[in-house]
This record gives structure tokens, C-alpha cells and sequence, in this order.
């Protein structure tokens, strides 16, 4: 499949493929220093939640290849504040806490190695975790793909896709799957609003893979479900609490309310890096505010009165009551989501 790549590691600089210009323009912007990459994390240039683990993976390895230094135990403090810097940068996606987290303790773990071995040692590391994301993507596609019903009618909101990931995707997984194995199916792409992560970007994608879509207006979902033309919702997450209360994009939660009142199954997609054991319920995750302007304006262009201010959380929790399954790299876990989530933990 041509798909583009989130995030590359080249020249000893991280290279991410700028969102914001999809899909007309294609700019890669490199890297390399920690708070660049952090910048291109909140200012969303790269977004998606397995996306931001491995970009922030490669700004952690970022700080161990050009931080001068002449042991490792030298670099250390340094890596400790690149962790804080890029743990700032976005508060809802765990899989970047995790990835920093991933770097720090591996960091700690090696840092008996001469220098150059180090250094080596934590580019492999970022590689290995945007390695593993791209397999969890694929493992993902496989477990999804057989929950779609026979030309299945998919509907799928935000951008949950190979630009969110290592590639692949999550809840674009078991389509690209099904699609791939020669199977007819249909996507319906929610647009997404405010920052049209549907519209830009998964009709974007989905397009380039040849999958048949149709892009729809948050606002029509409903009409659809009621018309009988939904089989079932695949959607990706950003944060899974320990009892499956899943955070994902704002929009989510309405989608499954409805899906349970048409009485279709509502998938979340998504690898075990997302999910945040610690967290005993959805009440916990912490859920972005984003700049009013994302709201009151479309790509620049003003769309409110002058002076009228908006609201934008960027993410809303579904109960794990209205999600049918959580579709992993291990598989499928169906509810009670607590045991079942430990299971693949
Ligand atoms: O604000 P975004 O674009 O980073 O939000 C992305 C989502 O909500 C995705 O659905 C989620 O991160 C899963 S991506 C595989």
C-alpha cells in the first residue's frame, strides 16, 4: 500500500510529515532538537496517538546522538528534562508518556555502554518502538477484519489511520485488511470538526489505498444509522482505562451512544500502548482543552462574530458500556473490560 510516513529518523534528525497541510501539500520538516519535536507534537504537525509515541521516542534518541557529552551517565539529566519537555507537549495520548517512558528506562538500563554503543543502543530503541507500532498495526488489521460483516458498511471518525500510526492504522487496520483480502466494503469518514481530521486526512488516505468512501458531516451519522446504511463503527482511541472506559476523539462518545440505540456494534481499535492501566476509570484522563480559534475559524478563514469565543476539548470518554470490543495486537477483549484488558497487558 502507498502510504505516506508520520515520522522518519534520516541524518540524525527527526523528519515529520507536516498534517496541518494534508491534503494539499506533502512538506516533511526535520528536526533536531528536543523542543522542535515537542513543538511539532503540540502544534499537531504530527498527531494521531501511536504517532506521537514514536515521534517522541525519536526525540528522546534525538538527545542521546547530539547531546555532547562523555559518558552516558552525562547525558542523563538531559534526558531526564527531554522526557519532561515532551511529556509536555500533548496531556491525553498515553502511548507518548509511555514511549518517553519506554526511552528513560531503557536509557537507565544501558547506560553502562561506552559512549558510541549508547548512543547506537537508543536509536535502535526509537526504531524498535515505531517498528512494534507498525506490527501492532498489522496485528490489529488481522484481528479486526473478520468483525466486519459481509459488504460491511464501516463508519470511522477522525484519523485513526497509517497517518496516525507507525502506518496501517488502527481503526483503519481491519478495513485496509478486508479491502486488501479483495473484500467489498464501504467506509462512511465523519469529518470530523473541528479540526477535520476525517475530511483532511482518513478521506485522504482511504482515497490512496483505493478503499471506496464517502465523507460525511459529523451531524449525518445519525441519519445514517437510521437508515440502515452503518454495519458497524471502528474507531481508534488515545487512552484506555483499566475498566475499558476508552478517551478518543470529541465526537466519539455521541457516535456510541448512537450506534447503542441503532443497536450497532461499536469497535475501538487500538495496541496495548494505549492503554493506561493505571487509570481506574475514564473520569481520570486528563482531556485536552485546544485553542477557541480551532473552532471559530476553518483553516484561517473567521466563521464566528468577531469576539464570540468557543469551546474545544479535543477528546471525550465513551463508557465502556457502549463499546462492543476493544480490538488489540492480541486480539479481541469483550467486556468485563477489566480481566480482559489485564489478560493483554
Ligand atoms: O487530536 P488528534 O488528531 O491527535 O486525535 C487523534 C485521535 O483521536 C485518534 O482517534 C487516536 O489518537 C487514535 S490514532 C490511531
Amino acid at each position: 500500500m502507498n502510504q505516506l510516513v508520520s515520522v522518519t529518523w534520516h541524518d540524525n534528525a527527526v523528519h515529520v510529515l507536516d498534517q496541518r497541510l494534508l491534503p494539499h501539500q506533502e512538506v516533511v520538516n526535520a528536526y533536531t532538537s528536543v523542543a522542535g519535536v515537542a513543538d511539532s507534537i503540540r502544534t499537531m504537525q504530527v498527531r494521531g496517538a501511536p504517532a506521537i509515541g514514536c515521534t517522541a521516542a525519536y526525540g528522546m534518541a534525538l538527545v542521546a546522538v547530539r547531546t555532547a557529552a562523555s559518558t552516558p551517565a552525562d547525558l542523563m539529566p538531559a534526558l531526564h528534562d527531554a522526557q519532561r519537555v515532551l511529556d509536555a507537549s500533548r496531556p491525553t495520548a498515553v502511548n507518548l508518556f509511555w514511549a518517553t517512558a519506554r526511552m528513560m528506562a531503557y536509557a537507565t538500563r544501558v547506560q553502562h555502554l561506552p559512549l558510541g554503543d549508547f548512543r547506537a543502543a537508543m536509536l535502535a530503541e526509537a526504531q524498535a518502538v515505531f517498528a512494534e507500532d507498525l506490527a501492532m498495526c498489522q496485528a490489529i488489521g488481522r484481528h479486526g477484519e473478520p468483525l466486519i460483516p459481509a459488504r460491511g458498511r464501516v463508519l470511522t471518525h477522525c484519523n485513526a489511520g497509517g497517518l496516525a500510526t507507525a502506518g496501517y492504522g488502527t481503526a483503519l487496520g481491519p478495513i485496509y485488511r478486508a479491502h486488501e483480502i479483495g473484500r467489498a466494503i464501504h467506509v462512511y469518514v465523519d469529518e470530523t470538526r473541528p479540526y477535520l481530521q476525517g475530511a483532511r486526512l482518513t478521506a485522504f488516505e482511504l482515497q490512496r489505498g483505493g478503499v471506496p468512501l464517502t465523507l460525511i458531516t459529523d451531524n449525518m451519522a445519525a441519519y445514517f444509522m437510521g437508515q440502515g446504511l452503518v454495519d458497524c463503527i471502528i474507531v481508534g482511541a488515545d487512552r484506555i482505562a483499566a475498566n475499558g472506559d476508552v478517551a478518543n476523539k470529541i465526537g466519539t462518545y455521541g457516535l456510541a451512544v448512537l450506534a447503542h440505540a441503532h443497536g450497532i456494534p461499536m469497535y475501538v481499535a487500538a495496541p496495548t500502548s494505549t492503554i493506561d492501566r493505571k487509570i481506574s476509570d475514564g473520569s481520570l484522563i486528563p482531556i485536552e482543552e485546544r485553542s477557541s480559534d480551532e473552532v471559530t475559524t476553518i483553516q484561517g478563514i473567521r466563521i464566528a462574530p468577531e469576539g464570540v469565543t468557543a469551546a474545544h476539548p479535543a477528546f471525550d470518554v465513551t463508557p465502556a458500556k457502549y463499546i462492543t470490543a476493544i480490538i488489540c495486537e492480541k486480539g479481541v477483549v469483550r467486556a468485563p473490560y477489566g480481566p480482559g484488558l489485564a489478560a493483554v497487558c
